[in-house]
């Protein structure tokens, strides 16, 4: 591990997760629990819970948890060492930065380097003889002002394998940090390298830090693929990105417009919008909501008018909504995108289409309306089934009765028939809800396998016994000691469980608090998941020094049956079991 043990130590004992969590979700004290409202997924009656004696979080509705570190992880997006950094920042604590994780931070600063040099050099090109084509495509052809394209950084990559890599290799960056970059590949025979972006002008990516993260390249013509992207490197993860967003979160007017493609955010920053971000043809995550709900409260949506971009507006207002921003939706006409709407109608006419854009209801309405003849009775009934679902999910009540009064008038229908139907549906959506909820939290962690495949238990009732040394261990860590003597991780029939064994006797063998936090640098989120699921039970235990040690008899005991090697005799393995049972009655 790269940040000293006895750091991480400190480092979680000066974070509470009670303080910490309480700083984005508002918490209730309940039964021995903290209780609020989950802040990774939609709910309206909590189920996200802190024990601050185990220190840790999870959530009965969505599954997830972990430690301080983890909760941080999640929320801010941060990686492991960065998190690290984060907290302690938060509790006035001095980063030990020697071990491998500020190689980590420093291979960061050299692609930041390198990315900068590189657009550099790519916007440089656009000014000399090879670069007048490029400037003719987006001058001419596409219609930016030499400002616009300063101010993004636009630039060509030459009609070449190898200039780009010479360039930057003359200014001292090696091959390696080229490839890691993503601005050359590997050929196939693995001897060579060549530019990954040739003949394409260059849109850098910059993060909120003002980081050149990476790079978008677009063909000059027709020809396939339109645009090319840098990989994910160390420092670029196109769906964690939003292009323009570097500029787009100084607006003062908290409002995010989000469109498709980089060229739509560039004209948009061109006609006067300087909050417009590209979301770049990916579809909208999580990560992205939670960038723009940081720099807007309002969210309008700027997607192409085709299929393709109608089904992803979909998407985006659930997701958009889950981040609580007041989400909008334009409605383009005749115009597939923002860019050719600037080009056709002006400025003007594209803030009017803003001030009079849909609230994502009335969006959603209309686009049922469209869906479906109205002047037919089938249609007219699953019009009014549809949009009943839609208003039904509303969660104010005014709400309500304004669309509802709208969708019954567009089908012709009395609106008080209309509401019934409504609220037959809301009560019945409310209370699967709550069942469902209830369902989880009455399901005991430890009667589950857990989700992902590949950390299924090959032998239940041992995994079950370790579940239970583990929890155990976490609720009386005085234990430690007497368990450490007598099992080994190597006994555990889950490597999972095993593992998360072995980091404790690690911790207790250096004098470490026992903290869920201080194993989090060591598993995937999908082991993090199911562990903490095992850990957050508080399973009624008498007397724990007897049942760790019903425990430890049980895992040994199947331990011994499977690595009983077929040589021995039935017998001798009896024999054995009986000796050791015998031994330990006897302690
Ligand atoms: N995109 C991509 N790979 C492709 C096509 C598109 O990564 N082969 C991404 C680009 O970031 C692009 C966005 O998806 O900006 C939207 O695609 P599109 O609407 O085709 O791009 P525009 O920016 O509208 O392109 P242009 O107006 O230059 O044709
Ligand atoms: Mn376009």
């Amino acid at each position: 591990m790269a940040f000293p043990a006895s750091f991480i130590d400190e480092l979680i004992a000066r974070n509470p997760i009670e303080d910490v969590v309480s700083s984005y979700v508002s918490l209730n004290t309940k039964s021995g629990r903290l209780w609020g409202c989950c802040p990774f997924h939609t709910e309206k009656t909590p189920s996200f819970s802190v024990s601050t004696e185990k220190q840790l979080y999870y959530c009965f509705g969505c599954g997830k948890g972990g430690g301080v570190i983890n909760f941080i992880m999640d929320i801010e997006s941060l990686d492991y060492p960065d998190t690290v950094r984060f907290l302690a920042r938060r509790a006035g604590l001095t980063v030990p930065e020697d071990g491998s994780y500020v190689s980590t931070a420093k291979t960061k600063t050299r692609l930041h380097e390198l990315n900068r040099q590189a657009a550099r050099m790519f916007n440089a090109n656009l000014w000399e003889p090879q670069g007048a084509k490029a400037v003719e495509y987006l001058m001419g052809k596409r219609g930016l002002s030499k400002s616009t394209i300063t101010r993004f950084g636009l630039g060509f990559a030459p009609d070449s394998w190898d200039a780009t890599m010479k360039a930057l290799k003359n200014q001292g960056f090696t091959e390696k940090e080229l490839l890691d970059a993503g601005l050359v590949i590997s050929s196939k025979n693995g001897k060579g390298a060549y530019d990954r972006f040739r003949n394409r002008v260059m849109f850098p990516i910059i993060d909120v830090a003002g980081n050149v993260v990476g790079f978008g390249g677009r063909v000059l013509d027709d020809s396939t693929p339109k645009y090319l992207n840098s990989p994910d490197t160390l420092v670029f993860n196109k769906s964690k990105n939003l292009y323009a967003i570097n500029l787009a979160k100084k607006n003062k007017q908290r409002r995010i417009i989000l469109c498709e493609g980089n060229m739509d955010a560039v004209m948009l920053h061109q006609a006067g919008f300087d909050c417009a971000v590209a979301s770049c043809g990916t579809a909208l995550t999580d990560e992205q909501a939670r960038l723009i709900a940081k720099y807007a409260d309002e969210a309008v949506i700027a997607y192409d008018s085709d299929e393709a971009g109608t089904k992803a507006t979909k998407k985006a207002i659930t997701i958009l909504e889950r981040h609580e921003l007041k989400v909008k939706v334009l409605r383009m006409g005749d115009s597939k995108d923002p860019d050719e709407f600037i080009k056709k109608h002006g400025a003007e006419a594209f803030n009017t289409l803003i001030e009079r854009s849909e609230n994502h209801i009335e969006y959603q309405l209309l686009s049922l309306q469209n869906k479906y003849d109205l002047s037919l009775d089938d249609n007219k009934v699953e019009y009014i089934k549809e949009a009943t679902k839609l208003i039904a999910s509303l969660p104010n009540a005014v709400s309500r009765e304004v669309y509802g009064a709208r969708a019954a008038e567009a089908a012709g229908v009395s609106s008080d028939s209309l509401a019934v139907e409504v609220e037959r549906l809301r009560k019945n959506r409310l209370r699967k809800e709550k069942k469902a909820e209830q369902q989880q939290m009455l399901t005991p962690a430890d009667t589950l396998q857990p989700k992902e495949r590949s950390l299924r238990y090959t032998n239940i009732r041992s995994a079950r016994a370790e579940e239970g040394v583990l929890q155990l261990l976490l609720a009386s860590p005085e234990l430690m000691g007497s368990c450490a003597a007598k099992l080994l991780p190597e006994h555990f029939s889950s490597p999972l469980l095993g593992k998360v064994y072995a980091a404790f006797l690690q911790l207790f063998a250096e004098g470490l608090n026992l903290r869920v936090a201080a194993i989090e640098g060591q598993l995937t989120d999908e082991e993090m998941k199911h562990v903490i699921s095992v850990l957050q039970s508080d399973r009624i235990i008498g007397d724990s020094k007897r049942t760790l040690s019903d425990y430890c008899e049980i895992i040994k005991t199947e331990y011994d049956k499977r690595t009983y090697s077929g040589e021995q005799s039935l017998l001798e393995l009896r024999d054995s079991l009986r000796k050791r049972k015998g031994y330990e009655d006897d302690e």
